[in-house]
């Protein structure tokens, strides 16, 4: 649904986008991440035929942004990571006036807008004042508005920044109905754990360049290089524990930090029970077992220095 192809963006004597490359699938929920001024809005933006890259080209939904921008706005819905200015307008005006925009006739707009607003939980809202409303309450009446064209792809950037924790899970929630829905969403975070379980793909991006793309289980894997195990082990324990597990050879790698010990597996190794095994068996008493789940913020500063333009 969406294809970058060698994009490169120059702004005067500044490189924000060097020879990018991505495919993005359809239903995929990507996660665009990295630190400010990586260049994520300016991907975005090109994606949404608002920026022309300085070299490359991309398609989505199909078109070629450079030589079919009408059918890529047709196909695409584009959140820009400010509100903007809102006019002195109801809250079904200002949808109204964008499905206009979309030359939506007048005798479906009524239904669209009631769908849209549904859908964003803002049907109780409708004749609010834009101005009135609160900052995730503006925030998913943006995304309604990016919706009233039922559009296949979402560029959402940044759509989470700013909003309180509250915010956050229901403008989750509602993404969460969207990827049901089918539609393939490109959104773009700094923050990790935001799209942590939300995105089944993501790609880092650190000043211009795109450092990984792929499957998170796969990035965190081979960050990792295998399975990890955390063990609390009770007091008195932890000097055996950690030998024996380091004289496994099943067992890769152990660290150990007081009573909490990490044993690394190779990925292959299908169940990872065999700690409690282990432990079982040389009379090793312990507290907790738990098999370490994805942690996108260690595999974000794994990937990246940090640095920032
Ligand atoms: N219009 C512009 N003119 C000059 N430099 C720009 C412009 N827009 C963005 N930049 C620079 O390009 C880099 C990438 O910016 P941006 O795409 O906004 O990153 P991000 O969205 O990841 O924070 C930054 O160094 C930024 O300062
Ligand atoms: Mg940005």
């Amino acid at each position: 649904m969406i294809e970058i192809h060698a994009v490169t963006k120059i702004y005067k004597d500044l490189t924000a986008v060097k020879n990018l490359n991505l495919k993005i699938n359809k239903g995929d929920i990507f996660g665009f991440i990295g630190p400010n001024g990586a260049g994520k809005t300016t991907t975005i933006k090109i994606l949404a035929t608002l920026l022309k890259p300085t070299q490359g080209y991309a398609m989505v939904g199909g078109y070629n942004v450079l030589t079919q921008p009408d059918d890529v706005k047709r196909v695409m819905g584009y959140m820009p990571d400010n509100f903007g200015v809102y006019d002195d307008m109801k809250v079904w005006e200002y949808l109204d006036f964008f499905a206009a925009a979309y030359k939506i006739e007048k005798a479906k707009r009524k239904q669209i807008i009631d769908d849209v607003l549904a859908l964003t939980d803002l049907s109780e809202k409708k004749d609010a004042m834009v101005d009135a409303l609160s900052r995730g309450m503006k925030q998913r009446l943006c995304l309604a508005k990016t919706l009233v064209h039922d559009p296949q792809v979402l560029l959402l950037d940044e759509p989470a920044s700013g909003l309180d924790p509250r915010a956050r899970i229901e403008l989750r929630e509602l993404l969460k109905e969207l990827r049901n829905m089918g539609k393939t969403i490109l959104i773009s975070s700094h923050i990790l754990t935001e799209l942590a379980d939300f995105c089944n793909t993501i790609g880092i991006i650190e000043r211009g360049e795109l450092l990984y793309s792929g499957d998170i289980q796969a990035i965190t894997d081979k960050l990792r290089g295998g399975k990890v195990v955390e063990v609390k082990v009770k007091e008195g324990f932890e000097q055996k524990a950690e030998e024996v597990f380091m004289n496994d050879k099943r067992v890769q790698k152990v660290e150990r930090e007081g009573n909490e010990i990490r044993v690394y597996f190779p990925l292959d190794l299908e169940d990872t029970s065999i700690v409690t095994d282990i432990m079982v068996e040389n009379g090793i008493k312990f507290t907790s077992v738990k098999e370490l789940e994805i942690d996108l913020e260690d595999v974000f500063m794994q990937v990246t220095k940090g640095i920032v333009q």
